[in-house]
C-alpha cells in the first residue's frame, strides 16, 4: 500500500466498525449501570484554560509537564485540549455552584482526551474515557458504591479476569509526614536519581514512585509504604471501605506502591488492571480527591471518581461476539422503471423503520442476490418489467428460502411484521 497522503496524527487512532459497534454498546452500558447509582451525564467541554488543568493534576505530574496539547488563542490565553476529565468536571462543579443542590451530585461523561504521550500499545495521544465523578460524601460508602458501579458496569459489558487494585494514599494531615518519609529514604541515593526525580524529590517525592528509569526502580526498593504512614481517620475509612468490599463480594488486592499518575488524589485510590493489556495494565483508575473543590474555589467538598480507558476496554472486548444490526430488505431490480419504484418502495419502508438496502449499477440479478446475501439481509424483494406491470413483487427470505409475492402497498406491513421475528 502506498502512503497517504494525507496521514492522521500520530498517536491519534479511527475508531471504525465493527469496534464502533461495541463502543455503541459501552455506551449503552454505562448508561444502564450508572443510572442505578443515580449518576447522570453531563458534557464538558474539550478544551479549558490551561490553569484547570495545571492547578488541578499538579505542576510535577508527567501529564502537565510533558504531555499537554497547550496553545495560545487568538486573543492570547493559554489553552489546553483536556488530558482528562474530572479537572473539567470540578471546573463545572464549582462555576456553575453546583455545591448548592442537594448532596451527593453524581455525574459521568465520555469523550475524547488529549495526551502527548509516546504513542504504543494501549496509549494513544487521543482516547476515549468514560468517567464518573461524586460530590459530597465523605463516608466510605460512596467509595464502595462508585467501585461497585465500575465493576458492574465492566462485568455487565462483558469483561472477565480484571483485578481491581486498592490502595489509600493518605489525606492532607498525614501526607506531610508521609513525604518527609520518603525524602529521608531517598536522601543517601539523591544524586543516583534521574533529574526528573531530583527536582521531584523537593517538589513532591511521592511521583518518584512512579518514575520509570531504572536506576530510581532500583532505588525505590525498600521506600516506605504509605499504608503505614496513615492517620488514625484515614486508617479507619480504608478499614470501613475494605470491609463494605467484602461485604458486597468485591474481590480486590491491596497494592500499596500504587502511585496515581495526577496530584490530586487523597485517601482511596484503585485501579482496574488486566493483564491481558502488557505494560499499560489499568482499563480504569480512579480515586477521592477531597481537597480539589476548594483549590478551585469552591467550599470543602469530599469527592471520588474514576475513569476507563475506552481503546483499552475495547481491545480486550475484541473476542467478544457482538449484537451487530443487519439490513431488513434487499431490494434487488432490474431495469429502468424498476430501479425507480425501488427508490419509492425503499422510503415507505424506512419510514416504517425498516433498514433496506439497494443494488447499484445495473448489476445482474444474480449479482445483486449475491450481494443481499453477503450483507446479511433478512428479505430481498425483487423487481423487474413483469413485477411492475402486474404491481407485485418477489419477496424471499434469505434466512429460510421461503418466498411469495406481495403488492407495493402490503410491502410495509409485511416488513413491519416480520420485523420483530428476525
Ligand atoms: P488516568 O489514570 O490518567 O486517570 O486515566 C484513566 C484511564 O484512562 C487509564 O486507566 C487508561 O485506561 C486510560 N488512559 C490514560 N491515558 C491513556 C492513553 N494515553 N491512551 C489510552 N488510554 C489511556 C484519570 O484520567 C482520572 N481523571 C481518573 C479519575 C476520575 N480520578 C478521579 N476521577
Amino acid at each position: 500500500m502506498s502512503p497517504a497522503r494525507y496521514p492522521g496524527v500520530k498517536g491519534v487512532e479511527d475508531i471504525l466498525p465493527p469496534d464502533t459497534y461495541l463502543l455503541q454498546e459501552m455506551e449503552a452500558a454505562m448508561r444502564e449501570a450508572f443510572s442505578l447509582y443515580g449518576f447522570k451525564e453531563l458534557r464538558i467541554p474539550v478544551i479549558e484554560f490551561t490553569d484547570v488543568f495545571t492547578r488541578s493534576i499538579g505542576e510535577t505530574s508527567d501529564i502537565v509537564e510533558k504531555e499537554m496539547y497547550t496553545f495560545l488563542d487568538r486573543a492570547g490565553r493559554s489553552i489546553t485540549l483536556r488530558p482528562e476529565g474530572t479537572a473539567s468536571v470540578v471546573r463545572c462543579y464549582v462555576e456553575k455552584h453546583l455545591y448548592n443542590l442537594p448532596a451527593p451530585q453524581k455525574f459521568f461523561y465520555s469523550g475524547p482526551m488529549f495526551r502527548y504521550e509516546r504513542p504504543q500499545k494501549g496509549r494513544q495521544r487521543q482516547f476515549y474515557q468514560i468517567g464518573a465523578e461524586a460530590f459530597g460524601v465523605e463516608e466510605p460508602k460512596m467509595d464502595a458504591e462508585v467501585i461497585s458501579m465500575l465493576v458492574m458496569f465492566l462485568k455487565g459489558i462483558g469483561l472477565e479476569g480484571f483485578r481491581v487494585e486498592l490502595n489509600s494514599i493518605g489525606c492532607k494531615n498525614c501526607r506531610p509526614a508521609y513525604r518527609e518519609a520518603l525524602r529521608g529514604a531517598f536522601a543517601p541515593g539523591l544524586g543516583s536519581l534521574c533529574p526528573d526525580c531530583q527536582r521531584r524529590y523537593e517538589l513532591n517525592p511521592l511521583r518518584i514512585l512512579d518514575c520509570k528509569v531504572d536506576k530510581c526502580r532500583e532505588l525505590r526498593k525498600g521506600a516506605p509504604l504509605v499504608t503505614d504512614s496513615l492517620c488514625p481517620e484515614c486508617r479507619e475509612h480504608f478499614r470501613e471501605l475494605k470491609s463494605l468490599l467484602d461485604m458486597l463480594g468485591i474481590r480486590y488486592e491491596l497494592n500499596p506502591e500504587m502511585v496515581r499518575g495526577l496530584d490530586y488524589y487523597s485517601r482511596t485510590t484503585f485501579e482496574v488492571t488486566s493483564d491481558r493489556l502488557g505494560s499499560q495494565s489499568a482499563v480504569a483508575a480512579g480515586g477521592r480527591y477531597d481537597g480539589l473543590v476548594e483549590e478551585f474555589g469552591g467550599p470543602a467538598t469530599p469527592a471520588i471518581g474514576f475513569a476507563i480507558g475506552v481503546e483499552r476496554l475495547i481491545y480486550l472486548l475484541k473476542e467478544r461476539e457482538l449484537d451487530i444490526p443487519l439490513p431488513d430488505v434487499f431490494i434487488a431490480a432490474i431495469g429502468p422503471a424498476a430501479n425507480r419504484e425501488a427508490v419509492r418502495l425503499a422510503g415507505r419502508l424506512r419510514a416504517e423503520g425498516a433498514w433496506v438496502e439497494l443494488g447499484y449499477g445495473g448489476a445482474s440479478l444474480k449479482s445483486q442476490m449475491r450481494r443481499a446475501d453477503r450483507l446479511g439481509a433478512a428479505y430481498a424483494f425483487i423487481i423487474g418489467d413483469d413485477e411492475l406491470g402486474a404491481g407485485v413483487f418477489k419477496w424471499k427470505s434469505l434466512k429460510d428460502g421461503s418466498a411469495g409475492e406481495i403488492s407495493g402497498a402490503d410491502a410495509p406491513g409485511f416488513i413491519k411484521s416480520r420485523k420483530n421475528r428476525l
